[in-house]
C-alpha cells in the first residue's frame, strides 16, 4: 500500500519522488490535445499537476479525461514531483506533480453555483481584475450563505472557522485551569431568561415554554448547587427583529458564573486574564489562519494592553461629552456612541479592548446587583472590541426577597421563574458572571464587517437554511 502525501507537504525536498495525493480539482486547463493542468487543493494548500501525453506512460485519452473533470471533484493523483524553473502562479506549493495516473473518487456537478477562486478574491483583487477586463462574478453574501458548503472552502473561511475553534478551546482550557466546571443547561425552558420580547415561544407538550435566551438562570442555580465556578459553551436563541451586522437569532454563548468574595471586580479579573491569554494564543497559534483571513479581508491586528483598561460608565459618558457627543447619562449607549467611545479610548489609551463598568441599573436585566453606594448604578460591565460589545456581565442579586422585588420592578412574571427564585431560598453565595458571543469575538478580532461571516450556518430573521 502506497502512502499518501498531503498537498501541504509537497516541497522541493520531495523532488523526483513518486507520490500519491488526494484533493479537489480546483482549476482545470487544457493546452491543446497533449497537455492539461490541474490545480489540486487539500486543506487549503494547492499544487499544480501536469498531465502530458507520453508514448509509454500517459495516453492522449488520459489528458482528455483530466481536461474533462469537473471543478471541485475529488481526485487521486499519482505522479512524480518536479521543480519548475519559473515560480508557479495560482498554487501555494512551489513544486509540480507530473501525473502518471488519475482517478476520480467522486465527481462534482459540471457547473457550480459558486466559483471558489472568485469567492476567495479580496475587494482590491476584484477591482483590479474587472479593470483588466477579466470576466468574473462578484459573489454576494446571500449567495455565499445559500451555498455555504462551497463558500466554506475559501482560504479565508477555512481560517475563520479554525480561529473560532481556537477561541472556544482557549476559553475552555483557561477556565478549567482556573478550577471552573463545565456544565450543560437546558435550552427548553419555562420562562424567558433575559426578559424582553426577543424570545422564541413554543408549545412544550401543552405547556407554554421557550428556547433559552441564555443559560443565565441555570448557571446561577449551579452556583446555588455548590459548584463554586462554572462555565458553558452552548447555543443561545434570540428572536431579535434586528437586521444588523452583529445580531443573529441563534449564536454560541460562552458563559461564566462564579462565587465572589467581595467585589464584582473578581469577575472582571477573570475576563481580563482570559481574554489577554486568548488574544496572545490566537496571535501565536493562528498566524497562518489570520493571514488567510487578512488576504481576503484586510485588517489591522487588534491592539490590547497586558492589563485590560477599566473605565466606569460615568467616565465613558464624560469622555463622550468632552468630544461633543451628548448621551443620556442614565440610558444605554447606542451603537454609534459605543463606536465613538471606542475611538476615543484608542486615541487616549492605545487599546481596542476595554471594560466599561458601573452601568445605570435601569438598563440592565432584573438579576443585576445595584451598586451598594448608589443604587442608580449597578455592579455590572460590558466589554468592547473595536468599539463593539462582545461581553456583558455583572454581580447578581442573591437575596431571594430582593430578587422578587427586582423581577417585579422589571415587569417579569415571577411565577414563570419561581424555581429559579426558590434556589436562593436554600442559601446562596454572592456571585457574578458574564456571557460572551463567540461569533462576535471572532468577527471583531479579525476586523470583519458582518457576524454572518463568523457563523457557519447563520440564523437571522430572514434565514433558517441551509
Ligand atoms: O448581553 P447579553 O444579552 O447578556 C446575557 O445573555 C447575560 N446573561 C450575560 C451575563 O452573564 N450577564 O449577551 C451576552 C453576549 C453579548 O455581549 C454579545 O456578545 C452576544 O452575547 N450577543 C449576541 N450575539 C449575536 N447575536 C445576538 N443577537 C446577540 N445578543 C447578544
Amino acid at each position: 500500500v502506497q502512502e499518501w502525501t498531503e498537498v501541504g507537504t509537497l516541497t522541493e525536498a520531495l523532488r523526483d519522488r513518486y507520490v500519491l495525493v488526494r484533493g479537489r480539482a480546483q482549476a482545470i486547463r487544457a493546452v491543446g490535445k497533449n497537455m492539461a493542468f490541474l490545480v489540486v487543493r487539500e486543506k487549503g494548500f494547492t499544487v499544480q499537476c501536469v498531465v502530458t501525453a507520453q508514448p509509454d506512460s500517459v495516453s492522449r485519452q488520459m489528458v482528455k479525461y483530466a481536461a474533462g473533470l469537473s471543478r471541485e471533484s475529488i481526485v487521486d493523483i499519482e505522479g512524480v514531483v518536479s521543480v519548475p524553473t519559473v515560480p508557479i502562479k495560482g498554487a501555494s506549493q512551489q513544486v509540480e506533480v507530473q501525473v502518471r495516473k488519475i482517478f476520480c473518487v467522486n465527481k462534482a456537478m459540471p457547473t457550480l453555483p459558486i466559483n471558489i477562486e472568485d469567492a476567495a478574491r479580496s475587494e482590491t483583487e476584484i477591482e483590479k481584475a474587472l479593470q483588466a477586463g477579466e470576466q468574473l462574478v462578484r459573489v454576494n453574501q446571500d449567495t455565499r450563505l445559500n451555498y455555504r458548503v462551497l463558500d466554506m472552502r475559501t482560504p479565508a473561511n477555512q481560517g475563520i472557522f479554525r480561529i473560532q475553534c481556537q477561541v472556544g478551546n482557549v476559553f475552555r482550557q483557561f477556565l478549567l485551569s482556573e478550577d471552573f466546571v463545565e456544565i450543560h443547561t437546558p435550552k427548553l425552558i419555562a420562562g424567558s431568561s433575559e426578559g424582553g420580547a426577543s424570545v422564541f415561544k413554543l408549545d412544550y407538550k401543552g405547556q407554554p415554554a421557550c428556547l433559552a435566551q441564555s443559560p443565565q438562570l441555570h448557571k446561577q442555580m449551579a452556583i446555588c448547587g455548590d459548584f463554586g465556578r462554572v462555565f458553558e459553551i452552548g447555543p443561545v436563541f434570540r428572536a431579535e427583529d434586528s437586521y444588523t451586522h452583529r445580531h443573529l437569532c441563534e449564536f454560541t454563548g460562552l458563559d461564566v458564573e462564579m462565587e465572589i468574595k467581595k467585589h464584582y471586580f473578581e469577575v472582571m479579573d477573570i475576563v481580563d486574564h482570559l481574554f489577554v491569554t486568548m488574544f496572545d494564543t490566537l496571535n501565536k497559534n493562528c498566524a497562518k489562519e489570520l493571514e488567510a483571513v487578512g488576504r481576503q479581508y484586510p485588517f489591522e491586528p487588534l491592539k490590547y494592553l497586558r492589563s485590560t483598561l477599566r473605565l466606569t460608565f460615568e467616565e465613558g459618558i464624560q469622555m463622550l461629552k468632552e468630544a461633543g457627543v451628548e448621551v443620556d447619562p442614565l440610558g444605554d449607549l447606542n451603537t454609534e456612541a459605543e463606536r465613538k467611545l471606542g475611538q476615543l479610548v484608542l486615541e487616549k489609551y492605545g487599546t481596542e479592548f476595554y471594560i466599561l463598568h458601573r452601568y445605570p441599573l435601569a438598563v440592565r436585566p432584573f438579576y443585576t446587583m445595584p451598586c451598594f453606594d448608589n443604587p442608580t448604578y449597578s455592579n455590572s460591565f460590558d466589554v468592547f472590541i473595536r468599539g463593539e460589545e462582545i461581553i456583558s456581565g455583572a454581580q447578581r442579586v442573591h437575596v431571594p426577597e430582593f430578587l422578587v422585588e427586582r423581577a417585579q420592578a422589571c415587569g417579569i412574571d415571577v411565577k414563570t421563574i419561581s424555581t429559579y427564585i426558590d434556589s436562593f431560598r436554600y442559601g446562596a453565595p454572592p456571585h457574578g458572571g458574564f456571557g460572551v458571543g463567540l461569533e462576535r469575538v471572532v468577527m471583531l478580532f479579525c476586523g470583519l464587517n458582518n457576524i454572518r461571516k463568523t457563523s457557519l450556518f447563520p440564523r437571522d430573521p430572514l434565514r433558517i437554511a441551509p
